[in-house]
């Protein structure tokens, strides 16, 4: 794959609360495949934000006493500073009340409205509050239940503006089928299918909501969130205010989003492209959910945790490493202090940090900390083992399977340290065999210099940490592709030696969590 352009976005959360755990996971996906895009050479765009609109946002505010103007700044504000504690490199951040997004959303209502795919009509249904969104019977509890928000629907009419998502059902239809890449994984898309069968026309706007965009010559109604939210796409990049930027950028190459939100994704978001003659997402990929020792993230349950607190105790990469390590990527997972702790020592603590700490301690002890010449008839399967681990990482993240990427960097990592139990350069040293030795240190370090550039993208911290302690001048940041062929590693180089690069956690740290 030739280096372009890559524009990746991930959902806009509520602004009605500050991001948990599960809101954290998808932004840290996110940013592992952006940096990975990076690392690459490509020119990257990666686009997250806030969606402030809306009922929801507007009883938080209300509950909290405050306009909600003010409620979502405080809000937008703390997810940034979230993001910026866990690392996520995005390149802008869209929050919905931006007026630059509230006129170019009118502009897509107001020319939708002129090309009669949107028209008036009165609009009937069961509706839920806490969704705001008219349900089908069949998707509720006893024919009266949300089974999302555990409360009964009520009977609404409403005088509606309404999308004719219908008309594009057929092209829809087909473009899904046509292109198995756009809608991922592979196991939401007979789902997707199913549903757009009988995917209603949609009511895009609502009477009864204050806090959102003003339908335009309308003001009674405002823009149902679905077409405000969705918009935010086109206009984090420019669309309405910017077309040079929009036109360089446009068309994604990835949303990724959550598996309960895929469907909008997949049926709405792509209808309402087609009625503006926009070019389809190449991909849009529904991850699953991170719940709590097995539990659904709730308020009512108090189960949220900060993930800007996780990552004050442990380390942003710790938590980045675990969620990405630990879920199969597309699937659900499970978040416990046990596991994290158990995953976080064993991998980070154990495997990557005592190969290197190891090898240091020989290399200060007998060579000053400089490194040897390679001498490649010692370095036994670690050259072809890092080749095919480099290859093995590209086939993995263009599969969206994260897991399985970084799986494999620390497969060789496991490699490495039977390198350094079977050649034992303790005893080298002993034997004073030090032109062996050297060799022996220089074919560890070298892996370990590709597994720090291969493991950028998922832990940039402790791979920056890693990179210093090898010695290299050249930031790792400025690192490309070119720099993983075996052999890069300059003799002469003088590692530094700066101390264990991921301390265990210790018991007694995460007996207290338990605790609570
Ligand atoms: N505002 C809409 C999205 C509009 S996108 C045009 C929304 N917001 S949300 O705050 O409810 O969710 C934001 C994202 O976080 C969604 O992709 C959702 O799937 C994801 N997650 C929310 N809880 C989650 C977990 N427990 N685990 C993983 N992801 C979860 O929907």
């Amino acid at each position: 794959m030739a280096p372009g352009k890559y524009y990746l976005t991930t959902a806009i959360d509520y602004g009605n609360a500050p991001p948990h755990i599960g809101h954290a996971y998808e932004k840290i996906a996110a940013d592992a495949v952006a940096r990975f895009h990076r690392l690459r050479g490509d020119e990257v765009f990666f686009l997250t934000g806030l969606d402030e609109h809306g009922n929801k946002i507007e009883r938080a505010a209300q509950a909290a006493g405050v306009e909600p103007q003010a409620y979502v700044d405080e809000v937008a504000a703390r997810a940034q500073q979230v993001w910026g504690a866990l690392n996520i490199s995005y390149d802008g951040f869209i929050r919905t009340t931006d007026p630059r997004h509230r006129a170019a959303v009118q502009g897509i209502f107001a020319r939708l409205l002129a090309q009669d795919d949107i028209f008036k009509a009165k609009y009937e249904g069961m509706y839920c509050r806490g969704c705001e969104e008219f349900k089908n019977e069949r998707d509720l509890t006893d024919g009266k239940i949300c089974p999302q928000h555990q409360q009964p629907v009520e009977f609404t009419s409403e005088e509606n503006y309404v999308f004719r998502l219908s008309k594009y059902r057929e092209r829809l239809r087909g473009h899904i089928e046509s292109h198995p890449q756009f809608l991922q994984p592979e196991t939401r898309r007979n789902e997707i299918l199913n549903l757009l069968e009988t995917f209603p026309d949609l009511s895009v706007s609502r009477q009864s909501v204050r806090w959102g965009i003003p339908v335009p010559g309308d003001p009674s109604q405002v823009i149902y969130v679905w077409i405000d939210a969705l918009s935010n796409y086109l206009t984090g990049i420019g669309y309405g205010w910017d077309d040079a930027q929009f036109q360089r950028w446009w068309p994604a190459d990835l949303h990724l989003v959550g598996k309960d939100i895929t469907k909008f994704h997949a049926i709405i978001w792509p209808a309402l492209l087609l009625a503006l003659d926009i070019p389809l997402p190449y991909q849009v990929y529904g991850h699953g959910f991170i719940n709590m020792a097995g539990m659904k993230i709730s308020k009512t349950v108090g189960n949220v945790i900060d993930p800007q607190d996780i990552a004050a105790e442990y380390g942003a990469d710790a938590i980045r490493y675990f969620v990405l390590r630990e879920i199969a990527f597309g699937r659900d997972g499970d978040f416990t202090y046990e596991t994290f702790e158990a995953r976080v020592n064993a991998d980070l603590a154990n495997n990557l940090g005592n190969a290197l700490n190891r090898t240091l301690t020989i290399l200060e002890k007998n060579f000053a900390g400089q490194v040897s010449p390679r001498h490649a008839a010692i370095e036994g399967e670690l050259p072809r083992l890092a080749e095919e681990t480099v290859a093995k990482v590209v086939e993995r993240m263009e599969a969206m399977a994260l897991d399985e990427a970084i799986a494999a960097i620390w497969t060789l990592l496991d490699a490495v340290n039977k390198y350094i139990d079977s050649t034992a350069p303790w005893a080298l040293a002993k034997e004073g065999k030090l032109d062996e030795l050297g060799g022996v240190l220089y074919a560890v370090l070298e892996a370990l210099r590709i597994a720090a550039i291969l493991a950028s993208p998922y832990i940039p911290t402790l791979a920056a940490k890693l990179w210093e302690q090898l010695g290299i001048t050249t930031p790792l940041a400025e690192q490309r592709w070119e720099a993983l062929a075996w052999g890069g590693l300059a003799p002469g180089t003088v590692t530094r030696k700066l101390g264990p690069l991921y301390p265990r956690i210790g018991a007694e740290l995460a007996g207290a969590k338990k605790k609570g």
